[in-house]
């Protein structure tokens, strides 16, 4: 059993509380690679940001499970390398599907875990969120916990469309489970694709597609029923178009990618929304690097002659979300 608080973690409790009393939102980053972690780390240093690194199904099939964990505990010692003398970095387990892969990170130094029953039936969520919440408490890990569904690829949970967050079930669902956050479903979907063409207008001056907006009155009945509690969002890329441009330009074939527009995520930050959930804006940053990279020095074959423009446009994005949209700047409780 490893101790979270003794590798230098932090859990979410302090600093989602802060955030919402202080209307903006804690950025939660997956994390696959080391070039990802870096990013990440130098980008929460340079703003004085607490950060949320996390950790999917994908990335525990790709990288391990056991080695991202040594990372994140490597990301604290880097972070006071960088100068930070007071990291604030959860390591937070995404989408766990099950009480043994909660109960796996939480014993090997997570300091915060997802349990995402939302594709079950309810009482079944309900069930299976209290006993990782039962788990999860006496080491003092947080838990989010997941109503409603997300239009998509929950990891490997699919749905054609999707199911708004009930605003009458969630006083039940957070007194019943005991969970420290929700995670709610208001239109944000995963991935690069989040609208089809058909969902979207077409923007005059650009004719790039514009989205329908999201259900901000599903958010504000919740935040009616559970005042002042954390509320979560997932799918939460606004997929920057001059890197699918950039993509696609270089020998890509992104037709059609769509995310959320910054705006909506600038007014949900404000709100009770106090995490964000961000991967697809980095994986396309690193791709728009790395085809352009290579397009433009085809005698390159060291991968670090691509991976470093890689990260800097990886950092350079989280540095614009962390101080541009959700606001996290100079946000740690010792500077
Ligand atoms: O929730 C979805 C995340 O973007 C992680 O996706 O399982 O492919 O790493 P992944
Ligand atoms: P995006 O695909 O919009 O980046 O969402 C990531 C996410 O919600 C991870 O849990
Ligand atoms: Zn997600």
């Amino acid at each position: 059993m490893v101790d979270y608080k003794k590798i230098g973690l932090v859990n979410t409790r302090k600093m989602f509380a802060k955030a919402v009393d202080g209307g903006y939102a804690i950025p939660a980053f997956n994390f696959n690679n080391m070039e990802q972690m870096q990013a990440i780390i130098m980008a929460a240093v340079e703003t004085k940001s607490p950060v949320i690194m996390q950790v999917s199904r994908g990335a525990r099939d790709y990288a391990n499970q056991t080695l991202l964990r040594y990372m994140a505990e490597g990301a604290v010692e880097y972070a006071k390398e960088l100068g930070c003398k007071h990291p604030e970095i959860v390591l937070h387990l995404d989408h766990g599907d099950s009480f043994e892969t909660c109960k796996s990170c939480i014993d090997m130094g997570f300091s915060s875990v997802m349990i995402d029953g939302s594709s079950l039936p309810y009482d079944e969520n309900v069930a299976m969120t209290k006993k990782v919440v039962e788990y999860a408490h006496q080491f003092d890990v947080t838990v989010e916990g997941e109503l409603g569904v997300l239009a998509g690829v929950e990891d490997e949970v699919s749905s054609a469309e999707s199911h708004y967050t009930k605003p009458e079930e969630v006083i039940d669902f957070v007194t019943k489970t005991g969970v420290d956050s929700l995670a709610i479903s208001i239109g944000t979907s995963h991935g690069a694709y989040k609208f089809t063409p058909e969902q979207c207008t077409i923007d005059p001056e650009t004719g790039r597609l514009v989205p329908p907006p999201l259900a901000f009155d599903v958010l504000e009945a919740i935040e009616k029923k559970l005042p002042g509690f954390p509320i979560v969002l997932h799918g939460s890329s606004s997929v920057p178009q001059e890197h699918v441009e950039t993509i696609n330009t270089n020998g890509g074939a992104l037709k059609a990618a769509v995310g959320i527009p910054e705006e909506q995520l600038r007014k949900a930050s404000k709100s009770a929304v106090c995490k964000i959930n961000i991967d697809s804006d980095s994986r396309l940053a690193m791709t728009a690097a790395v085809r352009k990279h290579l397009a433009e020095n085809p005698s390159h074959f060291d991968p670090r002659q691509y991976l470093k423009p890689a990260r800097e446009s990886m950092k350079q994005m989280y540095i614009h979300k962390i101080k541009n949209v959700l606001g996290s700047d100079n946000k740690l409780i010792e500077q």
